[in-house]
């Protein structure tokens, strides 16, 4: 007899795929009767999970860099978890790892799909955010793509949430002069005042934004990190100078609008300026994840660099906290503490 000869777990599985914004009508919370271990296989006990707005893609039914959620079946994403029981010899009762796992509070995962991690040199959390794919997001974003230099203008929009505040931060270590854009005062303060922004500024009036960039940014933006897309975007792009970056890392303000995006068309001045504008997925950096992870936990040693998480308690929150991430409702890392 085995631990989870007894267990039932609760599961969110996608019940429609929204037309807009998602509903809590769109996830439905299902009991799982759970089998016995298989060799190789974990029983895991959920602890955090993250919410991302790129699931939303997912949700939809359409081609992209990862397949679609399928109706009926469990939503999958970031998820730390402790073990409670083990038939592998790769994981102990009592270990804390994380991977790409079901949103269930408990589960049976193969031993090879998680990743074990050290909760002595930072929370349990930090995993999901900091120093998981969001984190890293920010750090190949920037490293790989942008190659910030010291006295260069970063503009970030998006800045105050899990992958802003470290392109931000990440920004300020390589010395730039830092602009972050954010829905709320006490987001923009936040940027300035604990994380060393040199500028934050909200991007609702279109007319405001320009006239503080133009006092920000006299010379105009070296660095554009895209996690919004939309309107902020098209006003950014009159600002680059020659040489410029531009980081498309999301597009959020799209997400949810069923109408086909149409825009300024940006070509002219890429050209002009002899701009650069790239497009990336974080796993294309999947072969380098841990070179970025020590890069990481080496600046948060030395303190340079702060996670900051808006946790929400509850598994049965899952649904309206993933959804809230669109009503702005987190200030870094969006979590479940379940
Ligand atoms: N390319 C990749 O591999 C990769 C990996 C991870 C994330 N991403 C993308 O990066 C972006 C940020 O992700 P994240 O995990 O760090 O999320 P996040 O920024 O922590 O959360 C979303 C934030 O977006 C802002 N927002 C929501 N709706 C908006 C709208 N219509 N217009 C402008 N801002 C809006 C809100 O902040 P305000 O209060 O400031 O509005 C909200 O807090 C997303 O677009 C995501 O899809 C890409």
């Amino acid at each position: 007899m085995t631990l989870n000869d007894f267990l039932k777990s609760k599961a969110y599985v996608l019940k429609s795929r929204p037309a807009g914004k998602p509903t809590p009508d769109d996830f439905e919370e299902i009991e799982v009767a759970l089998p016995a271990l298989e060799d190789g296989q974990i029983l895991l006990e959920a602890k955090y999970i993250s919410v991302d707005p790129y699931m939303r893609g997912r949700m939809s039914d359409q081609k992209s860099y990862v397949a679609p959620f399928e109706i009926g079946q469990p939503i999958t994403g970031g998820v730390v978890a402790r073990v409670m029981e083990s038939r592998s010899s790769m994981f102990h009762p009592g270990d804390m790892v994380m991977g790409m796992l079901k949103w269930e509070d408990i589960q049976i995962a193969w031993a090879t799909e998680v990743q074990k991690i050290d909760v002595e040199l930072a929370p349990a959390s930090y995993y999901l955010g900091l120093f998981g794919l969001t984190g890293l997001t920010a750090y190949f974003g920037m490293m790989r793509i942008a190659k910030p230099k010291p006295a260069e203008t970063v503009v970030i929009s998006g800045a105050a949430g899990a992958v802003g505040m470290v392109v931000g931060q990440i920004a300020k270590i390589m010395g730039c002069n830092v602009i972050g854009i954010a829905g709320s005062p006490s987001k923009q303060r936040f940027l300035t005042e604990e994380l060393g922004f040199d500028y934050a500024f909200d991007y609702h009036d279109l007319q405001t934004l320009e006239e503080n960039l133009h006092r920000a940014a006299p010379l105009g933006v070296d660095i554009y990190f895209d996690n919004v897309g939309g309107e902020v975007s098209d006003l950014i792009l009159n600002y680059i100078t020659h040489g410029a970056r531009i980081v498309i890392c999301g597009q959020i303000a799209l997400y949810n609008d069923p109408k086909k995006a149409v825009g300024p068309y940006p070509q002219i001045a890429l050209i002009k300026n002899s701009a650069l504008m790239k497009g990336f997925i974080v796993s294309d950096y999947a072969d380098s994840f841990h070179e970025g992870q020590l890069e990481l936990i080496k600046w948060y040693k030395e303190g340079v660099l702060k996670g900051h998480e808006t946790v929400i308690q509850g598994f049965d929150k899952l649904p309206e906290t993933f959804i809230s991430l669109f009503d702005g409702k987190n200030t870094g890392k969006m979590l479940i503490q379940v």
